[in-house]
């Protein structure tokens, strides 16, 4: 039987990829997603994943948004926390807002989608979870203290949450991805993205949204059983961690 995979944000971006490559590998996918039902809507008729909206800062929403999946497919097996934003500002600018919306949303969420689904994987003895932090993360971004803060803890979350559950057959792993060309990035100015960011990442381009789906394809395969607590960077040179 098909391993059920669940994807966060998992219509568009680095998300949608992630999706589309566990579908080609064989999962049985569910994505989630926020708001955008356009999006969403185009990717199920794309694709034929089906599609869930919830807000993943939301520990009730979680809780309904996972028993629906699970009715609909079965115990979920692979856990992709992927859904983040972004709301920048320099941190004495920044408001309350910008903060709890970036923090509930990016690490809140890891809380609110393994707590449900954690119990069963123990269970089950099975269990890939993979969460998607970020390059700011690891070295910190200039008018991104609420995100890198997030994504940091996300590491953190990680590794403790690998080192209890190793002996129940679960990993969990950290993604750590660069300057991926998604909507994300796009919105920055094309003329940054030239002269800032182009010349700080030594493979000269940024990453494709599919090179982050194929790192993990490989993380929740079953014979990744013996990657846990790990953070994979995968982000053209730019920071070696
Ligand atoms: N792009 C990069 O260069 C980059 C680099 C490092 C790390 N990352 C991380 O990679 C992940 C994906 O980024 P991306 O660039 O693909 O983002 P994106 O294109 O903006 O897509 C974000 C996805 O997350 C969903 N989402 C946002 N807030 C949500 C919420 N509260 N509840 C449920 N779903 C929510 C969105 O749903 P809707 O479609 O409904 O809005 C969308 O499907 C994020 O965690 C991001 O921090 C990205």
């Amino acid at each position: 039987m098909a391993r059920v995979a669940l994807v966060t944000g998992g219509t568009r971006g680095i998300g949608g990829a992630i999706s589309r490559a566990l579908k080609a590998t064989g999962y049985n996918v569910a994505a989630s997603y926020a708001g955008n039902d356009a999006a969403a809507e185009k990717f199920k008729a794309d694709t034929g994943i089906p599609v869930y909206k919830w807000d993943v800062a939301s520990f009730e929403a979680c809780a309904g948004g996972i028993k629906q999946v699970e009715a609909d497919l079965g115990p979920i097996e692979v856990l992709v926390n992927n859904a983040g934003i972004t709301k920048d500002g320099a941190f004495h600018k920044m408001t309350l807002e910008q903060w709890s919306a970036v923090i509930n949303t990016n690490l809140g969420s890891l809380f609110n989608m393994t707590r449900p689904v954690i119990e069963g994987m123990r269970a089950r003895k099975f269990g890939r979870i993979i969460n998607i932090s970020s390059i700011n993360g690891q070295k910190g971004q200039f008018g991104q203290v609420n995100y890198s803060a997030a994504k940091a803890g996300e590491i953190g979350f990680t590794k403790a949450l690998a080192l209890e559950n190793a002996k129940s057959g679960i990993t969990v792993n950290a993604i750590c991805p660069g300057y991926i060309n998604t909507e994300m990035v796009q919105a920055v100015p094309k003329d940054v993205i030239e002269k800032s960011i182009l010349p700080q990442i030594p493979a000269t381009r940024l990453g494709e949204p599919e090179e982050i789906a194929r790192a993990v394809v490989f993380l929740a395969a079953d014979d990744a059983g013996f990657i846990t607590g790990s953070t994979l960077s995968v982000n053209g040179g730019q920071y070696l961690a």
